[in-house]
């Protein structure tokens, strides 16, 4: 069977076999945090996404989602998606010919979500144990390839094609890394292209020790990068500057009555710096 994009033109052309079997473990595995907390916010009144596909995806692999779910409200995830899939559209429309790289996609749905011009190249990329389960569900295209690598392998790069502007987005990855690895990540990105963008996500070290604690028994994850201050990250690259940071906690679709609750966890500054998304420009 063959769904249609949530929105837009789908590129990736994904096939659900009934109740395919996850075997994944430690970071491969909280794939599934964000895939759930996606169907979850689907299934919401008040959804962010309309992520029709995460739904089908996790109706359709035999996994107990509930074992996983993410820590504290799954609409954060879907906040934070939604803020990315905000700039990669921002990105596009601008230049319509770029290189789009989605580190450590997991079971991401974006590429449907987005529908990204003909012109434009998307790679998604996670380790080959996931890009091998990511190939059950879904097809490369023209325009669209899937790469299976660790990121902190110095060599996946050398087989990205580096002529084009380049955004790359890592949506809650990074909090896995070692602080050594996300810069030398970014180091990398920086160097193998003349000029783009980089968009990712921070958890404070408040978030992290929760975000583990609430992990712990449950997968052999966990959160490594706790960003408090977030000069240190500016500093990763000579040539970088951030030029957006926003906290899900203040973001502006969040519906009504969660923008007021959470207007008031914003007082606090261990609430407020949760999670923030950030982009860089180089
Ligand atoms: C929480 S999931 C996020 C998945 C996806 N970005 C999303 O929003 O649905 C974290 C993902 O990062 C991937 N990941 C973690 N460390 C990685 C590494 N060193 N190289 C490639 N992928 C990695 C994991 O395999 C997993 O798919």
């Amino acid at each position: 069977m063959s769904i249609p994009a949530t929105s837009g033109t789908a590129r990736a052309d994904a096939v659900l076999r009934p109740r395919h079997p996850l075997r994944l473990s430690g970071e491969q595995e909280t794939l599934v945090i964000p895939l759930y907390a996606k169907a979850l916010d689907y299934r919401s009144k008040h959804s962010i996404l309309h992520d029709r596909r995460a739904e089908e995806l996790v109706q359709s692999i035999d996994f107990d989602f509930e074992r996983l779910r993410s820590p504290g409200n799954p609409r954060v995830l879907a906040v934070r998606a939604w803020q990315y899939d905000v700039w990669i559209r921002e990105f596009l429309a601008a230049r319509p010919r770029s290189l789009v790289l989605n580190l450590g996609c997991g079971l991401d749905t974006r590429i449907a979500r987005i529908g990204p011009p003909a012109s434009a190249l998307w790679i998604d990329l996670d380790f080959p144990e996931v890009i091998e389960l990511r190939r059950n569900f879904f097809s490369e295209l023209d325009g669209y390839r899937m790469l299976g690598a660790s990121l902190t392998d110095p060599d996946w790069l050398g087989n990205v094609p580096a002529d084009r502007p380049v955004l790359a987005v890592a949506d809650g990855v990074f909090e896995y890394l070692s602080e050594d690895g996300v810069r030398s990540v970014v180091g990398r990105l920086t160097e193998r292209f003349a000029h783009g963008e980089v968009a990712f996500d921070v958890m404070n070290s408040y978030a992290l020790n929760l975000g583990n604690a609430r992990l712990q028994g449950k997968t052999e994850a966990r959160l490594r990068f706790a960003v408090d201050d977030l000069r240190r990250v500016d500093a990763f690259v000579p040539t970088w500057r951030r030029t957006t940071t926003v906290s899900v906690l203040a973001s502006r679709v969040l519906p009504f009555w969660y923008r007021l609750i959470y207007a008031l966890a914003y007082l606090s500054p261990n609430l407020r710096n949760t999670i923030r998304m950030v982009r860089y420009e180089f």
